[in-house]
C-alpha cells in the first residue's frame, strides 16, 4: 500500500495532511525516515507518524520444509495431508507455498506469507534453477541431455521448454536443472523421451539448498542471508 494511504488511514489525517506529515519528515518506516509519499509499503513494515505506530507491521515467516512423499502441496484437502500439517498450527496460519510439488514428489518446499518475496523466487522468466534428483524406470538415453539442452515440445501449453542440464549420475539416476516450474515439467519432459519418473526430490531452488541433515517432515526458518539472498537476481 502507498505510504500515503497508510498515514491517512488514521482518524483526523487527511490525505493532504499525510502527504504534508511524510514531506516534513515526520513518518518513519522500519525506523527510518521516508518522505515519498507514494513509496510502496508492504504489511511487515512498521509505521509511526510522530512516533506513533499507525501500522504494526506483521512477522513474515520463511520457512524451509523437507517435504515427505504422500503430503500435498496445498493449503487444506478432505483426503490426503497437507504440507501445512506439518507445521505448528500457529506458524502454518496464513502461509503459502512458494513452487508446488506433486505428492510422491520429496524435498526442498519453501514456505511464507510474504507474497512479493515468493513471488520473486517463482516468477517464470526469472530463471532461477530448480535442481531435481530423478530416478526413471528405464535407463537415461544417451540423447536425453541434448533433447533437454535443445527444449521440448509442450503441445497443451505450445511452447518448448526453456534449456536444461542434465547430469547422469547412475544409468536410471540423474540429477536434472531446469529454469522453470510447469505442471508436471520433470516427469513430461522425461516422458517425452519414452522414460518414466518413478521418484523426484527437489535438492534446491535457486541460492537455496536443502540441507542434508533436515529429516523427512521437519522445518527450519530461513537465514536472514537465505532471505535477502534473493536480491541477487534482480540487481
Ligand atoms: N516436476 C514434476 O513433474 N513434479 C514435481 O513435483 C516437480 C517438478
Amino acid at each position: 500500500m502507498k505510504l500515503s494511504r497508510i498515514v491517512s488511514n488514521q482518524p483526523n489525517i487527511s490525505r493532504k495532511k499525510a502527504n504534508w506529515l511524510i514531506a516534513t519528515g515526520q513518518v518513519h518506516v522500519n525506523d527510518l525516515i521516508c518522505r515519498m509519499a507514494d513509496a510502496d509499503v508492504d504489511e511487515f513494515a512498521v509505521v509511526r507518524v510522530n512516533g506513533k505506530t499507525v501500522q504494526q507491521g506483521h512477522c513474515a515467516h520463511y520457512i524451509m520444509l523437507h517435504k515427505p512423499a504422500g503430503y500435498l502441496s496445498a493449503t487444506e484437502d478432505d483426503t490426503h495431508p497437507t504440507v501445512l500439517q506439518l507445521l505448528p498450527p500457529a506458524l502454518s496460519q496464513g502461509l503459502h507455498i512458494a513452487g508446488r510439488l506433486d505428492r510422491a514428489t520429496t524435498g526442498l518446499m519453501i514456505l511464507t506469507n510474504n507474497g512479493t518475496w515468493s513471488r520473486q523466487l517463482t516468477l517464470p522468466g526469472m530463471g532461477i534453477a530448480k535442481v531435481y534428483r530423478v530416478t526413471t524406470a528405464y535407463p537415461i538415453g544417451p540423447d536425453t541431455a541434448l533433447r533437454f539442452t535443445e527444449g521440448i515440445w509442450f503441445e497443451y501449453e505450445q511452447l518448448t521448454t526453456a534449456p536444461a542440464t542434465l547430469e547422469l549420475l547412475a544409468p536410471t539416476l540423474a540429477r536434472l536443472t531446469i529454469y522453470e516450474g510447469r505442471y508436471h515439467q520433470v516427469k513430461r519432459m522425461f516422458h517425452a523421451t519414452g522414460n518414466r519418473v518413478i521418484a523426484l526430490h527437489r535438492e534446491g531452488i535457486g541460492h537455496l539448498q536443502l540441507n542434508s541433515n533436515l529429516a523427512e517432515g521437519s522445518f527450519r526458518m530461513l537465514t536472514g542471508s537465505e532471505i535477502e539472498g534473493l536480491d541477487r537476481y534482480y540487481t
